[in-house]
């Protein structure tokens, strides 16, 4: 235990409870890896590869964007996972299928007009950088434009993707026409060996709860939609399910199309939570132990917050709290009366 540890720790994105996408794979600890239980990560990485419609599922703060970001992480072979993110996306995108396949093919586009004005250092260097396994120091948000590694070494793609723009803006036309351009534009990226992966892991952000009336008709358009339009096209599709979606009729209705659910994993043990948190020290905060920084009891009464909330990101925002208190305090550790009162001020009962 070292107030060293504390102050590496707290400058770090060890304990961030929303890492951007970029971050989210590095810091990812494969439920695969926590002993006596069923494969999570490599059934979602095959599914990814077989040009699966898949769904994962669980509750909010629990690790599906996690999960997905490890399967479809830049060091993935062979696919070409293309995020869409739908937060802040009106309901009019759902308003058809037309719409959405226009938000897909105007994200593609970007995408391809990002990538295709760099020139040939640039990709090198902006290749390397997203293929690098370690977690960039500091508090950082993301720097620059998110980068595509399957765009950096895929040749012409990159220009291909980016013309589809001028298509889709010029163009008035049908609904059924805008699907048919999505399929086709999908079939360049398979033309250069590689699946496209439709990302939506923010669906939770963009749908909230079925209970929250107001945006009931967003989760509704959306099974009505998006796994019947994902079934037709070329490639896979993951999206993020928030399990309480799993009431809805249109979901019931969606099964047919859906090939997959993964289901994240609930933590069953503090010995669970340990390994992902120590995984997180390890890779964010240089050669740091968990141990430097939290005590066993601690880490017993993040587990029993996770027990409660089943949220990992419940706990990373205690212990980040706790971590910045011990650490402006000169203290050298985190122990569990400071958890406790982390959580006391965050969940007064
Ligand atoms: N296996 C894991 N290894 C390391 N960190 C994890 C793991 N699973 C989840 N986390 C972390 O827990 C936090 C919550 O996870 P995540 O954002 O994936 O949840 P979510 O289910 O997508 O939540 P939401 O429903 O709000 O979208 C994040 O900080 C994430 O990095
Ligand atoms: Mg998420």
């Amino acid at each position: 235990m070292s107030t060293d540890a504390l102050a590496e720790v707290a400058r770090s994105v060890a304990f961030e409870a929303a890492p951007t996408w970029e971050i989210l794979w590095r810091l990812h600890h494969p439920f695969d890896r926590l002993p006596g239980r069923g494969p999570v990560e490599s059934v979602l990485s095959r599914a990814v590869h077989a040009g699966d419609v898949v769904a994962v599922v669980g509750g909010s703060g629990s690790g599906k964007s996690s999960v997905m970001s490890a399967a479809c992480s830049p060091l993935e072979v062979g696919i070409a996972p293309v995020r869409l993110p739908l937060r802040a996306e009106p309901l009019d995108t759902l308003r058809s299928v037309s719409a959405f396949a226009r938000h897909v093919l105007a994200s593609l586009a970007a995408l391809g007009r990002d990538h295709a004005r760099l020139d040939d250092p640039q990709r090198e260097e902006a290749y390397r950088a997203a293929v690098d396994r370690r977690v960039p120091p500091g508090r950082r948000r993301g720097s620059g434009a998110p980068r595509a590694p399957w765009l950096l070494t895929g040749g012409d793609l990159a220009a291909q993707l980016a013309s589809a723009a001028v298509a889709v803006a010029g163009a008035r036309r049908s609904g059924v026409a805008d699907v048919q351009q999505l399929g086709q534009t999908l079939s360049l990226v398979e033309a250069h060996g590689l699946i496209p992966v439709l990302v939506l892991e923010d669906t939770d952000a963009w749908a909230a709860s079925p209970s929250d009336a107001s945006r009931r008709p967003i989760a509704v358009h959306f099974f009505r939609e998006v796994p019947r339009l994902a079934a037709d096209l070329p490639g896979s599709t993951v999206m993020a399910v928030h399990d309480t979606y799993r009431e809805l009729p249109e979901w019931a209705a969606a099964q047919e199309l859906i090939d997959r659910q993964v289901l994240v994993p609930r933590l069953g043990s503090a010995g669970e939570l340990t390994s992902i948190l120590a995984h997180r020290v390890g890779v964010a905060a240089g050669g740091t132990h968990l141990a430097d920084v939290l005590d066993g009891g601690a880490v017993e009464r993040l587990f029993e917050l996770y027990s409660s909330t089943r949220s990992l990101r419940a706990v990373l925002v205690v212990a980040d709290e706790a971590v910045d208190e011990a650490h402006a305090a000169g203290r050298d550790s985190v122990d569990a009366a400071l958890v406790d009162r982390v959580v006391g001020s965050r969940y007064p009962s």
